[in-house]
Parts: structure tokens; sequence; C-alpha cells
């Protein structure tokens, strides 16, 4: 088990599950409130803050194809997102990498990302897409993870806030 590196984060109270998911699709459904603002960036995986509040707070991502995380957790946040336009696949780590499982999230799904899960998320698709992400507590570090031979294991970095690591991929 990982500590939260923001002890200020574990004292709100966090959200349900289905809080968030209604809060995701609340931003996700109204394009009013973020297409003027979503940007498709070829060099990095561009994300924006949309909403913060004491006990959660609101992202917007664009992902290009190729565009993807790399295996991360949130630090002790849980969280849902969306898929706004387009499509993602979520990698999720089993059995603490021996296994992994792959999930097509169409354009209107949510997903639920568990407070220790380690997940990796891409656009394997063609198209651009954007997602909506709700976190709670707020989100206030991603930590890297590798799959190796032993299974999974943490990687060096751990970067603040939505930062994550941006690699390319190459469409197969
Ligand atoms: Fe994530």
């Amino acid at each position: 088990m990982h500590r939260n590196p923001d002890p200020a984060a574990e004292a709100v109270t966090p959200l349900s599950g289905s809080r968030m998911k209604l809060i995701a699709r609340a931003f996700a459904g109204c394009p009013d409130r973020w297409q003027n603002v979503v940007r498709m960036d070829p060099d990095t995986r561009w994300h924006l803050r949309l909403h913060s509040a004491d006990d959660h707070d609101v992202w917007l991502e664009s992902w290009l194809p190729g565009q993807e995380t790399g295996w991360h957790d949130h630090a002790g946040t849980s969280g849902v997102l969306v898929v706004a336009r387009g499509e993602l696949e979520e990698r999720i780590s089993v059995l603490n990498g021996v296994m992994t499982q792959v999930r097509h999230i169409p354009e209107g799904a949510a997903r639920r990302m568990r407070r220790r899960q380690v997940h990796h998320l891409a656009n394997v698709s063609l198209a651009p897409a954007v997602s909506v992400h709700v976190y709670s507590p707020p989100l206030g570090a991603t930590r890297g993870y590798e799959i190796g031979a032993m299974g999974l294991m943490r990687s060096p970095w751990t970067e603040a806030g939505r930062r994550l690591a941006t690699r390319r991929s190459r469409l197969q």
C-alpha cells in the first residue's frame, strides 16, 4: 500500500463513484463547457483542470491517435472517466502485473478508476479523443509503473497534478 503524498487530501470525505460519474457525465455531455478550450497537441498529451473543489476536481484530456499515459496509479485518489469524443482503450494490471485486462471505452461510456488501481490509457484508434476525468479527493499526483519479468514495479517518476508521462506508441 502506498501513502498518499498529499495529507490534506485525506482530510476530505471522498465522493462516491456514482456521484463522480454524474459529475463526469454532466461535463462530458455539455460540450459548451469544453469544446472551445480543448486542444490537441502532437508533442504531448494535453490536459486542463476544468473545475476544482475541496472534495473533487474535474480534468479535460485530449488524445491524438497513439497517445497514452503509461502505467500509473493516482496516489490514493479514486476517480471516474467518461469519453466525451472518440474512444479509448484501458489496460488494467491484474495479479500485480502478471496479467492485464483490456477494455474498450467507447464514446459516452464511463469507467471507474479505483483507489489502488494501476492502469494504462491509450487512444489506439485513428481519430482524436476527448475525455473528462473526475477525481475525489482531488488528484495530488500520479505515480508511474513498469511491467517487467517480475510483474509490476514502480518506476522512478512521480509527478504532481495531472502531468502524466507522455509517450507515443505506434499504431499497428
Ligand atoms: Fe489514470
